[in-house]
């Protein structure tokens, strides 16, 4: 029999609900008997304008298919609107146990025209939009000693693409933030993940190939989403990429490297001559620490 799980009595925020992958977050926890926050102040994809109505059509969608969902219409790059999505998960079900970190926009250009606020803008919605939801939910996960957190990261952070460098420090910025948390909420049953997801939606429209865009339906990411989501989950601090119907964990390497004589402290040729060895990954493990007891032991110092 296949396995599958259930949300039943846990309550849920998605931010950026209103549209593509985060929709589809939404749909796939109702439908697991997660009871769900729609967040989306709506707009267009570069972040201007917009009502309530996408949100409120997702909600409407949820309850039609016999879920239960509200609508909350704040900016998560709104300090005061980020507190307010938690805030209406308390008065409309009485608490918060799973945050999901979705909603995002974009403002391309290539960084020497790109202006400042542009970076800043992508930055608030992004990263401290992530850092404001995250921190309004945190006290409440700490005090039931419970939580699950999606960070929404970006192959265009952890590898790099032309033109999004403001897309892309955000979105590895939350790989910073989700590196520490995992260690603060991990005492407290708090599991803090990620996923770099690829989907067609309207943010890649024109942007990834058309067959690949057919095939990558946002509903193909949220499985992961609602895995990292659950009670069932046992990881924490990992990067989960998911398109297409593919899943893997990322994983950041680090290679064997080279141990300098010890008779002398390094000097630029000592680097320069064994600069080959310092960036050979045939050896690589995941990275965990830079001075892990293997490389202690390189050290000498073990
Ligand atoms: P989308 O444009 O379809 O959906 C983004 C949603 O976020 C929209 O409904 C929008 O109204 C909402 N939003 C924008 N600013 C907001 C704010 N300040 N507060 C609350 N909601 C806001 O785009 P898509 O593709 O569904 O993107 C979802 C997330 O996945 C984004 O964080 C995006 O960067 C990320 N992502 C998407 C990829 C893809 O292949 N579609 C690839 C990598 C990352």
């Amino acid at each position: 029999m296949l396995m599958t799980i259930r949300f039943d009595g846990r309550v849920a925020i998605v931010t950026g609900a209103g549209a593509g992958l985060g929709r589809a977050h939404a749909h796939l926890l109702a439908a697991h008997g997660a009871k769900v926050v729609v967040n989306d102040p709506g707009g267009s994809v570069d972040g201007k304008g917009g009502d309530g109505a996408a949100a409120d059509k997702v909600v409407a969608e949820i309850t039609a298919a016999g879920g239960e969902a509200v609508a909350n219409y704040a900016s998560v790059s709104d300090r005061e609107g980020a507190a307010s999505i938690v805030q209406t998960a308390i008065d409309a079900f009485g608490k918060i146990d799973i945050v999901v970190n979705n909603a995002g926009i974009l403002r391309d250009k290539s960084f020497v025209k790109m202006t400042l606020e542009e970076f800043e803008i992508v930055l608030n919605v992004h990263l401290l939009g992530t850092v404001y939801v995250t921190k309004a939910a945190w006290p409440h996960l700490l005090e039931q000693k419970y939580g699950r957190v999606v960070f929404t990261s970006s192959g265009s952070g952890l590898v790099g693409s032309y033109g999004q460098s403001n897309y892309g420090a955000a979105k590895t910025g939350m790989m910073g933030l989700m590196n520490n948390l995992k260690f603060e909420g991990a005492k407290s049953n708090i599991k803090v993940n990620m996923i770099s997801p690829v989907a067609g939606t309207r943010m890649t429209e024109g942007i990834i190939e058309q067959k690949l865009f057919d095939l990558s339906k946002p509903e193909q990411v949220s499985p992961a989403v609602a895995w990292l989501s659950s009670e069932e989950c046992d990881v924490n601090g990992e990067i989960v990429a998911a398109g297409a119907g593919y899943f893997t964990v990322l994983k950041l390497m680090k290679g064997k490297g080279h141990v300098v004589d010890p008779s002398h402290v390094a000097t630029l040729e000592d680097f320069v001559n064994n600069k080959d060895k310092i960036f050979d990954l045939s050896e690589a493990k995941p990275y965990n620490s830079t001075l892990d007891d293997e490389t202690k032991k390189f050290l000498g110092l073990m």
